[in-house]
């Protein structure tokens, strides 16, 4: 525990506790350290109170599951809200209150929030300390679960209090579970409020109030809230990219690494992607993790790019994760987690759904109830998640903590689409690029809301995550284009495309592996490409295809690009567009109509024509 008093220098940082500490009024205030010895107090309070569970001491060591309550089970987007000084800069895709009166209902809110609970401030950074991208925060909380997630998904305590000093800045971060006990009441092991949730972000005064709910990117403030919605809003400001991206380093056999930063947006495998393992038969090609989730991206000296993955843990979904789909995933998760929402069985191991195919005998599920199949349901939560520490990721890159980041050469968009979308396309420069990536679509899943199957325009994969006008956003991704003298190559990518039958065209996993080749051959300018009417595509014959049978009749299928679809497809973007129509790039009319019009000129059949000249 830090004494305030004498270890915290940064007077103004404890004149912000202290006020704090009036409206919230905690039963006691505990400064973090960040050491083991406060992350094992934590958890045996939580053990005690019935919130974690301990799981097999020699299979899963140090490792605790918990069940939240049924209300508290993802992020809130419709809670979530930007409330910047004027209503157009949040833009038309968050949701804005008049800061003053949104902080008069927190300040109602917070108002004896903490009763009989400790409030805890928790100093961290996010990005390596001493890295000139890196920012700090600091997080107040009446969450356990929040300081013990904190310790493992960023990098906090004495070390960022010192390096704070008497005047560092930081982005101020308040959160509450919102359930105050009054004398003598009893707590339950996942406190919240079923009623009122608040996720709150102030862009002008960098600072983040989040009420009501324990769970995941509500509460641990320094994830979505700060190193997205706030950091996107810091970097149009000051000229980089806060972006929803994985970063990877992809080394061929001779030895040349490139790094990739990838956007995809919420359950669509990031993780997975991010720790590929290639296909055996790929032999000497080697994939590499810097992040799995946020990437912070600013032009170096030399004019090339240069990320640092804010994060120090993964959060990643667990359903569907397995020795096949993820092995190194599985081994990060072995020891030192914490699993939120999944099966538990009597012999203190946890399981997921696609975690094994046989559900094992007596599992407890997510509500913590004996699993009965007849009721239907799942085991765990769809949207379960693991929280682990990265460095325990058996492929973690050599420099995922390098202060100055890693080159970037590529970035990547990929959306979940069952049709129109082909495998793999590279954009035709960097405008075009950024109107792709602004106008990629997801198909829904549990971890967003909407009518599942349903496509949403998800631009960059940060709808729910931009802190600022969307189109705005656009405009200032085509305006750091603009300032660099090499930007990268832009690619998009569907690895979710059905046939007729409903089933995936594309194997995917370990087999990406397969596409990320050709657009490390793309940057070095070692393969050609067909032009089609909506972007470069790799031939047949370019792709790796040792050790996979997939014919070119597949090939042709996945990367079809149906005439009538796109036509829909592009049209379909003005549903978008019009909602921001006023601050939209001109450029992207223009970049539509030619789209159309080079759909209207291609043969029927361009790419069997291409492909023979
Ligand atoms: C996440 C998300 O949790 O994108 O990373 O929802
Ligand atoms: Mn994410």
């Amino acid at each position: 525990m830090l004494d305030p008093m004498k270890e915290v220098r940064h007077a103004e940082l404890r004149q912000f506790a202290k006020e704090m500490e009036e409206v919230c009024q905690p039963s006691r205030v505990r400064w973090c350290d960040g050491s083991p010895a406060e992350y094992d107090e934590l958890c045996e309070m939580m053990v005690a109170k019935g919130t974690f569970h301990r799981l097999h001491p020699d299979r899963w060591p140090h490792s605790f599951a918990c069940n939240t309550d049924p209300s508290d089970v993802a992020r809130v987007e419709d809670r979530t809200y930007i409330c910047s000084r004027k209503k157009e800069d949040a833009g038309p895709t968050n949701n804005w209150v008049e800061p003053r009166e949104m902080k008069v209902r927190m300040k109602e809110l917070f108002r004896g929030a903490m009763k009989g609970r400790t409030m805890y401030v928790i100093p961290f950074c996010m990005g390596p300390l001493g890295s000139p991208l890196s920012k700090f925060g600091v997080e107040i909380t009446d969450s356990e679960y929040v300081v013990v997630n904190m310790h493992i998904m960023t990098r906090i305590g004495r070390s960022v209090i010192d390096a704070l000093g008497e005047d560092g800045d930081y982005i101020k971060c308040l959160h509450s579970v919102g359930a105050p006990l009054e004398a003598g009441q009893n707590d339950v092991a996942w406190p919240c409020n079923r009623e009122t949730k608040y996720i709150v972000h102030y862009p002008e005064d960098r600072s983040i109030v989040s009420y009501g709910s324990g769970y995941g990117g509500n509460a641990l403030l320094g994830k979505k809230c700060l190193a997205l919605r706030i950091a996107s809003v810091m970097a149009a400001e000051e000229g980089w990219l806060a972006e929803h991206m994985l970063i990877m380093g992809v080394e061929s056999p001779k030895g040349k690494k490139e790094y990739i930063a990838a956007a995809f947006p919420s359950a669509c495998g990031k993780t997975n992607f991010a720790m590929l393992i290639p296909p055996a038969e790929m032999s000497g090609w080697k994939v590499t993790t810097v992040g799995d989730d946020i990437a912070w991206i600013k032009p170096g000296k030399d004019g090339g790019l240069y990320a640092i993955n804010p994060e120090y843990g993964y959060f990643g979904v667990a359903p569907g994760t397995n020795a096949r789909t993820n092995p190194n995933a599985m081994a990060t998760i072995r020891s030192n987690a914490i699993f939120t929402n999944v099966g538990v069985t009597p012999e203190g191991d946890v399981w997921w759904e696609g975690l094994t195919d046989e559900v094992p005998k007596d599992v407890i599920d997510w509500h913590g109830s004996p699993y009965d199949p007849k009721k239907g349901g799942t085991v765990a939560h769809p949207n379960a998640r693991f929280t682990a520490p990265a460095r325990q990721n058996p492929c973690i890159d050599a420099d995922w903590e390098n202060p100055e980041g890693v080159p970037i050469s590529a970035f990547v968009f990929g959306g979940r689409r069952s049709n129109t979308v082909p495998l793999l396309y590279q954009a035709f420069n960097w405008n075009y690029g950024v109107y792709l990536a602004s106008t990629m679509g997801s198909e829904m899943t549990a971890a967003a809301f909407g009518e599942i199957g349903k496509v949403r325009r998800d631009p960059f994969a940060m709808l729910p995550f931009c802190g600022y006008h969307m189109a705005d956003y656009f405009n200032h991704w085509l305006q750091f284009g603009r300032n660099l003298p090499k930007p990268p190559r832009i690619f998009g990518v569907n690895w979710f495309r059905k046939d007729d039958t409903g089933h995936f065209l594309w194997p995917g996993f370990s087999h990406n592996m397969r596409v990320l080749k050709w657009i490390v051959e793309r940057i070095n300018g070692e393969v050609s490409a067909i032009e089609s009417p909506i972007g470069w595509m790799p031939k047949y014959d370019d792709i790796d295809w040792e050790g996979l049978s997939f014919e070119r009749k597949e090939y042709d299928r996945i990367m079809e690009v149906d005439r009538e679809a796109w036509k829909t497809e592009i049209l379909a973007h003005e549903e978008l567009f019009s909602r921001m129509y006023d601050r939209l790039p001109k450029e992207y009319f223009l970049l539509q109509q030619l789209l159309l019009s080079s759909l209207w000129r291609s043969p029927e059949h361009w790419y069997l024509e291409a492909e023979r000249i």
